[in-house]
């Protein structure tokens, strides 16, 4: 198949679209985005199998609890910050190749773990994945993809995802519904009682088992499906093999490469090894472009999207559901977040990357400022309401100092949970990967990537930490504190941010104006 996907053309401006193979583009971006599948299984999938995997551990410390889900995040900053550096000395593919191998042993090195502590350390390598597939799926997708196609390309990645996260809600689901609902195990602890996960399923193995043995089959096909790419003709140049490069870019663009090779050869002229300290700059010790790409990464988790998803079952019973109805909200969630990433794949080369960040801070602001007007206003679950026999949402320990919920501010809680996922999943959710794949120049793309990332690991880290306590003092509080983030997010953007949208990687730098130091 060949021949130009327009979009940027139908809205009359100039960006160039290039004939492209757009079947082959399309399979190559499909291909590398499956890391963000198994970045969206692996990370999510212990929502519904930690409470089985406590009570099969004996884990009664709260703190340990939290850290042992916790710890994966971990795992992903220490691969996003070696994650550049790979890519740059062993190839963007060798590194996705990497990632797949790892899936596949955290998937089944946490269904199989002897003790908690390798049950952690199953939990850091699959997050160690995570930490690479989100550095070199952008990298290489922005690398790959023709300027006018490159930001909804470069979604797919968010795409796969939410897909990733939809796909565990749903295995998690069939499995439960498979297990008899009483669970079996008997009660050793009444602080981590057995749940229907600890319930035995097929082949002698408990349901929490099989929801992370599941994650083998997408990591199989990502490992088998990555070997058939091609390498990014970017890297391929800053190796010297033009050549190389020359067939990729032909298998991408119709017409003659040889100039979109002279250019990119031109940006990466001189000797190049990828090297920290070309990121280094006069802000704050860091390039200013470097700057934005953090900021952004952080401001993607401040305004709070994990705490949905993480805590949802969490929140949901708090305010009314029980564990049955939980499930079910967060299925929903997660639909609402596979379905509104489609919409930011038809409008981010139409509308721009800026325009689009903008709409989805303000959206994500009324949103959580109403929820967070909600779950303030409404009367707190007390120590008086519990001994007094308790009321729904309001039955035990855990849940005093939450909202109590009547019916219709709980329907309004649900409806603008829903609107706030689906303002993030159209904009911050996808746009942020995009960018940080496209907006630096080659020669610092990778280093700066993996400090943008990291970045987005470790605040991803610092809200999933704090949420609990913060949810433990007020739930109000941190819907407050998320809202606020949105309003920064909005302003920063607002001042800081370029649009990319059209740029040919190679004048990123002029469009940021970056002065590179000739290396
Ligand atoms: C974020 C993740 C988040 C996911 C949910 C991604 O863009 O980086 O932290 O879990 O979106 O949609």
């Amino acid at each position: 198949m060949q021949g130009p996907v327009d979009s940027a053309s139908a809205s009359g401006d100039s960006t160039e679209v290039a004939p492209v193979h757009t079947g082959r583009v399309v399979y190559i971006a499909v291909i590398a985005a499956l890391g963000g599948f198994l970045f969206g299984y692996d990370s999510s999938v212990i929502n519904g199998a930690n409470k089985a995997v406590f009570y099969q551990f004996q884990v009664t410390d709260t703190f340990l609890q939290g850290f042992a889900v916790a710890i994966a995040l971990l795992g992903s900053a220490v691969g996003a910050f070696v994650g550049g550096r790979l890519t740059d000395k062993y190839g963007r593919k060798k590194v996705m190749v990497t990632a797949a191998i790892l899936f596949l042993i955290a998937g089944i090195g946490q269904a199989f773990p002897i003790g908690l502590w390798d049950f952690m350390l199953w939990r850091i390598v699959g997050g160690f994945a995570i930490g690479l597939a989100a550095v070199v799926s952008p990298m290489y997708i922005s690398e790959v993809a023709p300027a006018h196609l490159r930001g909804r390309l470069t979604s797919l990645f968010q795409l796969a995802i939410v897909f990733g996260i939809f796909a565990t809600q749903l295995v998690n689901q069939v499995i439960i519904g498979l297990v008899p609902d009483q669970p079996g195990a008997p009660v050793l602890n009444p602080q981590v009682p057995p749940v229907e996960a600890n319930n035995e399923l097929a082949l002698g193995l408990e349901a929490w088992q099989w929801m992370f043995l599941c994650m083998v089959v997408p990591a199989v096909v990502y490992w088998v499906l990555s070997l058939s790419l091609p390498e990014s003709p970017r890297y391929l140049v800053a190796k010297g093999k033009s050549d190389e490069a020359k067939q990729v870019l032909e298998q991408i663009y119709v017409d003659d490469v040889t100039p979109r090779l002279d250019s990119i050869e031109d940006s990466l002229k001189g000797e190049h090894k990828m090297n920290m300290a070309d990121i280094k700059g006069p802000a704050l010790g860091l390039l200013p472009i470097v700057w934005v790409g953090i900021i952004l990464a952080v401001l993607q988790q401040f305004v709070g999207i994990n705490a949905v998803f993480y805590y949802s079952n969490l929140i949901w019973s708090a305010v009314g559901f029980d564990e049955s109805r939980a499930f079910l909200t967060s299925t929903i969630i997660s639909a609402v977040n596979v379905i509104f990433t489609f919409v930011a794949i038809a409008l981010i080369d139409r509308m721009g990357r800026k325009p689009l960040l903008l709409i989805g801070s303000a959206g994500m602001f009324v949103t959580l400022g109403i929820l967070t007007i909600v779950f303030q206003t409404a009367p707190k679950c007390t120590q008086a309401l519990i001994d007094s026999g308790g009321q729904a949402g309001c039955t035990g320990v855990s849940e005093l100092n939450t909202p109590i919920l009547s019916s219709s501010s709980g329907w309004i809680a649900v409806i603008m949970l829903n609107l706030y996922v689906a303002f993030f999943a159209a904009t911050w959710g996808p746009i942020v990967w995009v960018l940080l794949g496209e907006m630096f120049p080659n020669k610092i793309r990778a280093a700066a990537m993996s400090i943008g990332v990291m970045a987005n690991w470790v605040a991803n880290f610092i809200v999933s930490e704090t949420f609990p306590t913060l949810v433990g003092i007020s739930l109000g509080l941190a819907y407050g504190l998320f809202t606020l983030g949105a309003l920064v997010s909005f302003l920063y953007v607002l001042k800081y941010v370029k649009e990319t949208k059209g740029v040919q990687l190679e004048d990123m730098g002029s469009l940021e104006g970056v002065e590179l130091s000739k290396s």
